[in-house]
């Protein structure tokens, strides 16, 4: 709708014909032509390999502007949230559209610890998996079987089971990955503590006697409460989509989020920060010749990539990644010998930016380039580093599979295609 309250509309020409299609426009501007009825009335459907200028849904939950480097939670700048928040206060506002107030937040954290336990058969099946099974394959497993533990909240019209599973999810999501990596390490695994919070206590259970205490244990647990933070949304991300798909069929809260978990494991959504790792190691092994790598880059016969650079939707700096880069200075700082990969990092970083051949393809880095060094620094091993993504991101899948299940313009995600295999031939006659 415009000022004048006049329905806003494109015209769309095409051999045959014309059509008027509603114009809308989003609270920031960002204007979507509805396509729906196309099919029906032009007979013709829009092709769009992998989403990228496809609206799926109308949605409150997050705002981005990629070419700014905007990125608002429920209209909250990332920053102020960053700097003001915890991550439970984020995961309240992310489900519920608001932030608590006092009160609220102490019911919401107090909810969470009394639900933080694992039903005894799931620890059982969790201490059966192969120790060198990769913690993504097993987060997923796990959270899909909550839905047989907890069958009294799998009916996604019943709002209290609704609430029940959201509940036990962001409860029990740490404890499964805390029991994930001790059983991978060969380390009993470390009950839930409820008089810690959320984050303190994933740690605890994650490290036990190994955290550090003090400054140092603080700092960390600051920069993972953060790190959760900037994870903790973004819009129509593969992972996202994929548990709205999967929620879109009416599937539980469990399933569906274990969907995203899988769809997080892909190299090229949540294992990029581990990628990034593994590229810094490569350069320590060419004897940190940054320029003969980046040469290498630009090859194009070369296969050789800049992890933890560019991103599908920022073409400027992906706010998180300027957030987690003061983050990653402090916790290296206090290191009592200094982080070879993460002094290549910033000289990395500082040489990509300093590259037309870079910036000209709007080459930034974005949150996956400094969240593996900080993650190693803590103590976690790389197979770890999705797992933790993971956790920063239930708030967000939740927040969408609800909205989503609220919104009575859902259906059931069943998109079209344009059939490019052989006509209809004749069936070979068989001797
Ligand atoms: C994310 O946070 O999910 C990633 O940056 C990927 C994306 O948004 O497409």
């Amino acid at each position: 709708m415009s000022d004048d309250g006049k329905e806003r509309t494109v015209e769309l020409r095409y051999d045959g014909g014309a059509q008027t299609l509603p114009l809308l426009t989003g609270t920031e501007g960002d204007q979507a032509f509805e396509v729906k009825t196309l099919l029906g009335t032009a007979g013709m459907v829009t092709l769009d390999p992998g989403f990228g200028n496809t609206a799926s849904c109308k949605s409150e939950i997050t705002y981005i502007d990629g070419a700014a480097g905007i990125l608002r939670y429920r209209g909250y700048p990332i920053q102020d949230l960053a700097q003001g928040s915890s991550f439970l206060e984020v995961c309240y506002l992310l489900i519920k559209g608001r932030l608590p107030e006092a009160a609220e937040l102490k019911e919401f954290a107090d909810e969470l610890r009394s639900n933080a336990e694992l039903p005894e058969g799931m620890a059982d099946m969790l201490d059966a998996f192969p120790r060198n099974a990769h913690p993504m394959t097993l987060l997923a497993s796990a959270v899909n079987t909550l839905s047989a533990f907890y069958a009294d909240s799998v009916n996604p019209q019943d709002p209290a089971q609704v609430d029940l599973a959201t509940t036990r999810l962001l409860a029990k999501l740490p404890t499964i990955a805390a029991r994930i990596y001790r059983n991978s390490i060969g380390e009993a695994p470390i009950a839930p503590d409820p008089s810690l919070d959320y984050v303190e206590n994933f740690l605890n259970m994650t490290f036990g006697s190994a955290k550090p205490e003090g400054e140092v244990g603080e700092l960390f647990a600051k920069a993972m409460d953060l790190l959760l933070i900037l994870h903790a949304d973004h819009e129509q991300n593969c992972s996202t989509a994929t548990v709205r798909v999967v929620g879109s069929s009416q599937a539980d809260l469990y399933g569906s989020v274990s969907a995203g978990i899988n769809a997080l494991f892909g190299p090229l959504h949540g294992g990029a920060n581990q990628a990034v790792l593994e590229m810094l190691e490569q350069i320590r092994e060419m004897g940190g010749d940054l320029d003969a790598f980046l040469a290498q880059v630009k090859d194009r016969e070369s296969k050789t990539r800049l992890m933890g650079f560019g991103h599908r939707v920022y073409k400027n700096f992906d706010p998180r990644s300027r957030e987690i880069k003061g983050l990653a200075r402090q916790i290296l700082d206090r290191q009592e010998r200094p982080d070879e990969l993460f002094e290549l990092a910033l000289k990395l970083e500082d040489k990509a930016l300093a590259d037309s051949y870079f910036t000209e393809r709007k080459l930034y880095p974005n949150v996956d380039f400094f969240t593996g060094v900080i993650y190693r620094a803590m103590g976690f091993p790389t197979s770890m580093f999705t797992v933790l993504f993971a956790i920063g991101r239930l708030p967000g899948w939740i927040a969408h599979w609800r909205e989503q299940l609220a919104d009575p313009a859902t259906r059931i995600s069943r998109p079209r295609q344009l059939y490019i295999g052989p006509g209809e031939r004749s069936y070979p006659g068989r001797a």
